[in-house]
């Protein structure tokens, strides 16, 4: 455990809290509750009492079905073509299933950097190491770089679209490049897709699973937290070759016996007022996204911000050689804002931050993005 970073949001968190009215454009969680309908459902749940009892490993039926209509009707995903859904206890359990399932101590897993810092962490408790891949200076998937990385070690190839840390939704073609460069190498794709409905303008989310012939070798993380306000619900799923389906069983048997089953319930009552829900919010998520890029327009000369089309991120690159950390810690004290430093993220080299702007009404964002970019001009003298 000694190897494995610690995260950086609770570093950040102590640093907020010791600052009294500090904005935080740091946490990566939206502003809205569930709806209506998962709160309706839970009276299902407390009218039978034989739900207080272990439910199945994989999740109960009713949310299983809804899953299952959902991932053909929205992403043209079908299971029954040997695939299996398990609900999880949130995206992150579904990831370290899918690791445990595939990876022996010492095998190899491909990140893009900038990475999702759990998944690096969740490798290295493995005993497995993480091979990183840069993405270009967009943040986009480099198809050669991966190709690169791989060794007869390599186990899997992980992409995030849309992308936490860097917004960056990849197309459809560099996916079904990856996808495809898995299946000849003999490796799995697993594709984290917690963002599926957080796009903008032109950008589309593809899911590789969808893609005839995937289901062997692609494993698709899913997750509620973000879509429907269920951050604190912990539910999510993993779409696996049935192949897996044994081992993750054992996994998820041993770690969490079954998934919440008061949370599968709200979750099913959510997932019937579906994907509406998200898109409904996303009207607002998006006038306040062309908020924050105008605000950031003014540091323009002084930052590069790659086009970010999907999630709640912007990942910036600041000119300047103060490290990430302290210019956080200055942002903080001195203006009154927060941001995560990206080395949290895996760039060791170049001052990156990211902000989040999903967390907080518009008003809020405002003033923190206004601070932000008062206080970036005022450290770097710009
Ligand atoms: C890319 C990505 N995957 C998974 C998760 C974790 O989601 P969950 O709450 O479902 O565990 C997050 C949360 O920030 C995320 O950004």
């Amino acid at each position: 455990m000694r190897m494995v970073q610690s995260p950086i949001i609770p570093v950040v968190g102590e640093m907020i809290r010791n600052t009294p009215g500090a904005i935080s454009l740091g946490q990566g969680v939206v502003s809205y509750p569930p709806p209506r309908q998962a709160f309706e459902r839970i009276a299902d749940f407390l009218g039978n009492p034989e739900l207080h009892k272990y439910q199945a490993v994989y999740g109960i039926p009713a949310l299983l079905e809804l899953i299952e209509a959902k991932l053909l009707a929205e992403n043209g995903i079908n299971v029954r073509q040997s695939s299996r859904i398990v609900v999880t206890a949130g995206g992150n359990m579904a990831f370290v299933n899918a690791l445990l399932a595939i990876a022996d101590a010492g095998d190899e897993i491909i990140l893009q950097t900038p990475y999702y810092f759990n998944h690096e962490m969740a490798i290295t408790m493995a005993n497995c190491r993480a091979v990183l891949a840069p993405t270009d200076e967009n943040y986009q998937l480099q198809p050669r770089l991966i190709a690169e990385a791989i060794t007869g070690r390599t186990k899997a190839v992980v992409t995030i679209s849309p992308n936490n840390p860097t917004g960056a939704v990849y197309s459809e073609a560099a996916l079904r490049e990856v996808n495809k460069l898995c299946r000849a190498r003999g490796v799995y794709h697993i594709s984290d897709e917690a963002y599926e409905y957080f796009t903008y303008g032109d950008a589309k989310h593809f899911s590789p699973a969808s893609i005839a012939g995937s289901n062997e070798h692609t494993i698709s993380l899913f997750s509620l937290s973000k879509a429907y306000g269920f951050a604190s619900w912990r539910v999510g799923w993993m779409v696996i070759p049935e192949h897996l389906f044994e081992a993750v069983n054992k996994i998820q048997d041993t770690v969490l016996i079954c998934p919440p089953v008061v949370s599968q319930f709200a979750a099913a009552g959510a997932m019937q007022a579906g994907a509406g829900y998200c898109r409904e919010k996303l009207k607002q998520l998006s006038e306040v996204r062309e908020f924050v890029l105008n605000e950031l327009e003014r540091i323009r000369d002084c930052c590069a911000l790659p086009p970010a089309g999907g999630a709640f991120y912007f990942f910036l690159r600041l000119d300047t050689r103060i490290e990430p950390l302290a210019m956080v810690e200055r942002l903080i004290k001195e203006h009154g804002v927060a941001a995560i430093p990206g080395n949290a993220f895996g760039m060791e080299t170049g001052c990156y931050l990211r902000l989040a702007y999903g967390a907080l009404q518009k008003e809020t964002v405002a003033e923190g993005i206004g601070r932000f970019v008062r206080g970036i001009k005022a450290i770097l003298g710009a």
